[in-house]
């Protein structure tokens, strides 16, 4: 093994959310999801092996992490049995955007993290392999091994081992650009992994929506495969709708909008009336996303940042899947 690489990998939105999960240590999800890549958010990460190490470190953004090392270590641990190894590592990591924000920083973690190791050890494993070791670090982080549009299989097996992503469609098939209205950056909400938990275990709909998922899967499939733009907005904002109708039923309900959330809502449905492509969806936090055609993202960026409360304006095109290289 050459003993140390580098990875980077791009942040994901999906467009059919992931939400539940059937094993907790294992992050096996109770759906499958789709998401596409975007390019202008990403992680890179350095994993310098080191015999002399007794404990795996890990620093982020030049910070030595103790919060979310656990996770880190966890992986990296795995990492080592697949390959025979006992030699600890260095990880460095960086992020080109706010952690913690509702911008989904574990995904492009996770994604560069496991990309990086298996260069560093020497592993050589396949992508498919790659997303299911990402997904025991981050469910959605199975889906940044891989560009463009992607599916997040459910999969049935204890093991996990069918748990894995699959590329569907790639960026350059089919273009469309990401805007985010970031707004209230770093306030605190319930976690996605503890948001999941409670979700399950006190909303009187959460198998109504296992159930539905594999409709919401099928529709949004069919209209990446045909470029059916209207399509896939519909069942884009229907299944984020249902994500926060579920997580707001659960109790005490989870509310991640906040006021500019619901604005921007209702902005995005106004200019879609008026024949703008576009479409939202939102995850655990108030940052809207607006997906839409590339020669509609001025508009929409306009239209957004107009909103009172929001505070910046994020843009990103579709992304690749995760890189390793030589350092
Ligand atoms: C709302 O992947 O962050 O963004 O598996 O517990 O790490 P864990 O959760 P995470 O959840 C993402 C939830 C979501 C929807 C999605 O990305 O599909």
């Amino acid at each position: 093994s050459p003993g140390r690489a580098r990875a980077i990998a791009y942040a994901n939105v999906a467009l059919v959310k992931y939400w539940g999960k059937r094993d907790a240590d294992l992050n096996l999800p109770d759906v499958g999801s789709i998401s596409i890549a975007l390019d202008a958010l990403w992680t890179r990460t350095r994993v310098e092996l080191d015999p002399a190490l007794e404990q795996d470190s890990f620093e982020l953004n030049g910070q030595i992490e103790a919060y979310g090392s656990g996770r880190v270590t966890a992986l990296l641990k795995r990492m080592r049995s697949i390959g025979g190894s006992e030699t600890r590592s260095r990880v460095f990591s960086q992020n080109n955007f706010p952690t913690g924000a509702g911008l989904a920083s574990s995904a492009s973690g996770f994604a560069a993290l496991v990309t990086a190791a298996d260069r560093a050890y020497g592993l050589d494993l396949s992508p498919s392999r790659l997303s299911e070791l990402a997904r025991i670090g981050s469910g959605s982080a199975a889906r940044s091994i891989f560009g463009g549009y992607v599916e997040m299989h459910r999969g049935e097996l204890p093991d996990g081992s069918d748990s894995v992503a699959e590329p569907l469609a790639a960026a350059a098939d089919w273009p469309l650009a990401i805007v985010i209205a970031v707004s209230e950056r770093g306030r605190k909400s319930v976690g996605s992994t503890e948001g999941m938990q409670r979700t399950a275990q006190t909303s009187p709909f959460y198998s109504a929506w296992v159930n539905n998922q594999p409709n919401d899967l099928a529709l949004a499939r069919t209209a990446i495969a045909t470029r059916d733009f209207d399509a896939l907005a519909h069942v884009s904002e229907a299944s984020a709708l249902a994500l926060h109708g579920l997580a707001m039923s659960a109790r005490p309900g989870l509310l991640y909008f906040n006021a500019t959330t619901m604005e921007c809502l209702h902005r995005i449905r106004r200019l879609r009336g008026r024949g703008v492509a576009v479409f939202f969806t939102v995850d655990a936090g108030p940052q809207v996303k607006a997906i839409c055609a590339p020669e509609a993202a001025d508009t929409v960026a306009a239209a957004l940042e107009d909103v009172p409360g929001v505070t910046e304006i994020l843009r990103a095109g579709l992304g690749s899947g995760a890189v390793s290289m030589d350092d």
